[in-house]
Parts: structure tokens; sequence; C-alpha cells
């Protein structure tokens, strides 16, 4: 009966731990198909791209200072010179803001 439990608590400790991975996926799925264009593969833009749109790259202190959720209203409401991302579900939004989160 013990090991029972155990092995569902281990069972439950990997599946949470895929789901954070497949997570993280999806994120970076979106990113690369929505973002990577002007944001660069990993968060830093093409100097030529930071300096005609002004993008920061994510190193930034102020890019490093919004929060998930400020990411995503950027994305669904545009902001600046960054014009709202379209097509993008409420979930992938989430992921892609998360995901936007991890880039340093
Ligand atoms: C067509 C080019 C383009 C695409 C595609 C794009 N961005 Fe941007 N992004 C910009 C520009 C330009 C700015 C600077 C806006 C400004 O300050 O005027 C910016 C700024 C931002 C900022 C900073 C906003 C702030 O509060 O200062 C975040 C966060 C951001 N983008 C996230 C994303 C994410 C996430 C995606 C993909 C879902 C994305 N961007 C796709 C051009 C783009």
């Amino acid at each position: 009966m013990k090991n029972m439990i155990r092995s569902q608590f281990v069972l439950a400790a990997v599946l949470a731990v895929a789901s954070s991975i497949c997570f993280a996926q999806d994120g970076a799925a979106v990113y690369k198909s929505k973002c990577q264009m002007c944001h660069g593969a990993s968060g830093t833009p093409s100097p030529a791209m930071a300096k005609m749109m002004g993008i920061k790259p994510t190193s930034d202190p102020a890019m490093q200072a919004l929060s998930a959720a400020q990411v995503a209203s950027t994305v669904t409401n545009g902001k600046g010179k960054m014009k709202a991302i379209s097509g993008l579900s409420d979930d992938e939004v989430k992921a892609v803001s998360a995901f936007f989160k991890t880039l340093k």
C-alpha cells in the first residue's frame, strides 16, 4: 500500500515536469514563428533591427523588469512601434510570454 502511494507520487511528479517542458517548448515554437524575425533568435535583435525599430535586447534592464503579464499585453495589444501579434490563442500568448521571460 505504501509503495503504491509512493509510485503514484512519483508519477504525478514526472507528469508535472513533463507538462512544464511541453509548455516551454510550445512558447519557444511560437517565439520562433512570431517574434524571432524582429527580436532575434535569443532575444537580441540584429543591430539593424535594434537601430531601425528601437527594439531592446531581453538583457536590457527595462526588458527584464517586465512581468509575463506585461509581455502578454504587448503581444495582444501592441506597444509603441510593435503592432499587436495576431493569430495566437490565449494559451499561446501565455506560453510565448513565459518563454520570452526566460530569454536573458
Ligand atoms: C514586426 C516586428 C516585431 C515582432 C514580430 C514582434 N515584436 Fe516585440 N517589439 C517590436 C518593436 C519595434 C518593439 C519596440 C516598441 C517600442 O518601444 O516602440 C518591441 C517591443 C517588445 C516588448 C517590450 C514592450 C515594452 O513594454 O517595452 C516586448 C515584451 C515584446 N516586444 C515582445 C514580443 C513578443 C513576445 C513577440 C512575439 C509574440 C514580439 N514581440 C514580436 C517589434 C516586434
